[in-house]
This record gives structure tokens, C-alpha cells and sequence, in this order.
């Protein structure tokens, strides 16, 4: 494939610097990032603002169905959803705890992969997620998977959401981050897990410029 219609995947946790690490490498390889994580945000929030059951799988399905999610993909990075600029309200800890929910169902999952690869056909593309590797792009030219602790994980996390002004305590994000990771994990459809070609990153006491340089390598390497 051409440089242009490069396809990058980036999988892992919450946590383990897949979007600090994609928007950087997708900046300096001219790709657009995709950043497959505030798909799921948007329709959470959606479904919380339109005080919708979160439990009714086919109303959550028909939401993701007829929502406008779109990006900017400026450096201002602004998501829209349905003309409302949602960039900061996907963040809360509210969308954060019920977006593993609203990512169990397929017909969510469905609607937004296909958005997903929409975006991968406009050019090459740098894409964080889940199931990138093992499901949206399968024919992806490079697969990371990364990793790091959780304790490491949720510090990162609590100190983006301080730097934010978010008032929450690191306990509050290690519960959710782990309540979030087992949903991840141990749903049916595309549950977290890395692709048999993926490279495993474990990030623990990496810095980020340490990070960078180690997969923009590995791109440019392979
Ligand atoms: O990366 P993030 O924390 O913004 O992701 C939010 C949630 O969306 C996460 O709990 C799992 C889900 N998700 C998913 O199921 N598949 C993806 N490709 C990306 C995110």
C-alpha cells in the first residue's frame, strides 16, 4: 500500500497511551487520526442525554443508528454529534462509565465500525481503539497492542482528568478504569485482545517521547 493509504492500528486499554501516542505519530506520518474510542463516547452520551434505558439494547442500537457522529480533524479535534459539539461532555465520568455498556451491542458496534472504515478509506490513517487490529482493519500494515499496568494506567488517567479540573480522587478512576477493562474484555462481540500479528508495547515508565520514537521506528522500519 501507499504511504498515503497507510493503515495503522493501535489497540489496548484505557490507559496504556494508545491516543496521546496516535495523535503524535498520525501528526508527523501526515495520516489522519481516528479516534474510534469517542465513537463509542458520543452515542453514551446520546443515550444519557436523551435519558434513554441503557439496559434497552434495540432503543440504544436505533440511537447509534441515526446519530451524526463527525470529526475535525484540524488540531482543534472537536467531535460533533448531531451538529452539538460534544468534545469535552464525552470525557465526564458519566459517559466514561456507560460507554462499555453501550459498547456491548453489536448493532452499536456495527453502525460505528463501518463509520470507522469510511474514515480509513479517505487516506492512510492512524486508528486507536479495541478491535482495530482484530476486526475494523484486519489488513491493517502495522498493529500495535499496548499495555502498561493498571495502577500505572489509572494514575495516567487521574492526572489527565486533574489537569482537566476534574474533581475525582484516584480510587474513583482505578475502580472505573477496572470495571471498564473487564467489560472491554469479556464482552462477546470484538472483545479487547490483541491480533496474532500485533507487537506488544508495554508502556510502564516509558516516557512519551520514548514511545514515539519506538513505533514511528517500527513503521518505518517494516
Ligand atoms: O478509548 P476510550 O477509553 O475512549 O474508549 C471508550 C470505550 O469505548 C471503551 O470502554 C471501550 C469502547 N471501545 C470499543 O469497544 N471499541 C473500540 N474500537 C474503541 C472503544
Amino acid at each position: 500500500r501507499q504511504q498515503q493509504a497507510l493503515q495503522i492500528a493501535i489497540d489496548g486499554p484505557a490507559g496504556a497511551g494508545k491516543s496521546t501516542i496516535a495523535k503524535i505519530a498520525a501528526k508527523q506520518l501526515g495520516l489522519f487520526y481516528v479516534d474510534t474510542g469517542a465513537m463509542y463516547r458520543v452515542i453514551a452520551y446520546k443515550v444519557l442525554k436523551n435519558r434513554a434505558p441503557i439496559d434497552d439494547e434495540s432503543m440504544v442500537s436505533q440511537i447509534a443508528k441515526s446519530t451524526v457522529v463527525v470529526f475535525d480533524h484540524s488540531d482543534k479535534r472537536i467531535v460533533w454529534c448531531d451538529g452539538e459539539d460534544v468534545t469535552q461532555e464525552i470525557r465526564c465520568p458519566e459517559v466514561s462509565r456507560a460507554v462499555s455498556v453501550v459498547a456491548a451491542y453489536p448493532g452499536v458496534r456495527e453502525r460505528l465500525v463501518e463509520l470507522q472504515r469510511m474514515e480509513a478509506e479517505r487516506g492512510g490513517v492512524v486508528m486507536d481503539g479495541r478491535d482495530i487490529g482484530t476486526y475494523v482493519l484486519p489488513e491493517a500494515d502495522i498493529k500495535f497492542f499496548l499495555t502498561a499496568t493498571p495502577e500505572e494506567r489509572a494514575r495516567r488517567r487521574w492526572m489527565e482528568l486533574q489537569k482537566a479540573g476534574k474533581d475525582v480522587t484516584y480510587q474513583e478512576v482505578a475502580i472505573d478504569m477496572a470495571e471498564r477493562d473487564r467489560l472491554d474484555t469479556e464482552r462477546e462481540v470484538s472483545p479487547l485482545k490483541p491480533a496474532k500479528d500485533a507487537i506488544i508495547l508495554d508502556t510502564t515508565g516509558l516516557s512519551i517521547e520514548e514511545l514515539v520514537s519506538k513505533i514511528l521506528a517500527l513503521v518505518q522500519g517494516g
